[in-house]
């Protein structure tokens, strides 16, 4: 995979790509990651890539023409065969559709991304119409700029490529791969303090191993993150298990209750 970043802060990227899994992808030649500064495509004295708003207002807004030129110089660095799909230009914006572990599968299926870092009071809407082909929000906040949400967004898909992560299942077992929270994790010594580890996970019995965890994701989604169980999704089992949970949660609740007077 390609990625192409267009930036006006490229030395924000500098630290993240140097280290652990994204200095790894990078050496094995799994991704190449490319930083431009928007800025290089400016043609005046002061490298200007932000004017004030048509019909007044607060803050600056990005101008279309650098944006333009740099997405066009960085499509015809790459070789544009027939049967390959045109890269997507992702603009991180917090007006983009919210990204999750599914669209971050759905990203890493692509051969090439160019992700644009939205500043200021936003970019001009001409850029959004007629050069963006997606845009992507981290969440429903505020940052200062699209840098962070890029690395986000890059780090999140990287580390779904073939190859990225020592072994093929480390990404299918994460929280949210598969619409849930993952299992917790314990590591020798098997009692630390007063905390003795799981008995199930010492049993070396692999069924109930198993079956604890399903068991785990289960009642961690219930707890956390209900909105994450799709029942229809799940297996007579685990619809078991919910049952079981949700019928053992509404007894405690109704233990906890104030005795009616
Ligand atoms: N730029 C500023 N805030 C953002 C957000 N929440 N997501 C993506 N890009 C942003």
């Amino acid at each position: 995979m390609r990625i192409d970043v267009l930036t006006i802060f490229p030395q924000m990227f500098d630290v993240p790509f140097s280290f652990g899994i994204f200095k790894r992808a990078v050496d094995q030649n799994l991704v190449s990651i490319n930083v431009h500064n928007i800025r290089d495509y400016t043609h005046d004295k002061h490298h200007t890539v932000d004017d004030s708003p048509y019909g007044g207002g607060p803050g600056m807004v990005f101008k279309p023409e650098p944006v333009f030129e740099a997405v066009a110089a960085v499509k015809a660095q790459v070789t544009t065969e027939p049967e390959v799909a045109e890269p997507l230009v992702i603009l991180l914006t917090p007006q983009g559709r919210l990204f999750n572990q599914r669209i971050a599968t759905e990203l890493s299926g692509y051969r090439h991304l160019i992700m644009l870092c939205g500043h200021y009071e936003g970019i001009d809407e001409r850029v959004v119409e007629h050069l963006v082909t997606d845009e992507i929000s981290i969440g429903d906040y505020v940052l200062t700029g699209g840098e962070l949400p890029a690395l986000v967004v890059i780090d999140t898909v990287i580390r779904l490529l073939p190859g990225v992560l020592g072994s093929e299942d480390s990404a299918q077992e994460d929280s949210h791969m598969n619409g849930m929270l993952e299992y917790p994790q314990y590591t020798r010594p098997s009692v630390f303090r007063d905390w003795p580890v799981p008995e199930a996970l010492l049993s070396g019995n692999h069924a109930q191993i198993a079956r604890w965890r399903r068991q785990q994701v289960i009642q961690r989604t219930l707890e956390r993150r209900p909105d994450l169980i799709d029942m229809s999704k799940l297996g007579q089992e685990e619809k078991q298990m919910v049952e079981q949970f949700n019928s053992l949660y509404k007894a405690k609740s109704s233990l906890n209750k104030e005795p009616e007077k």
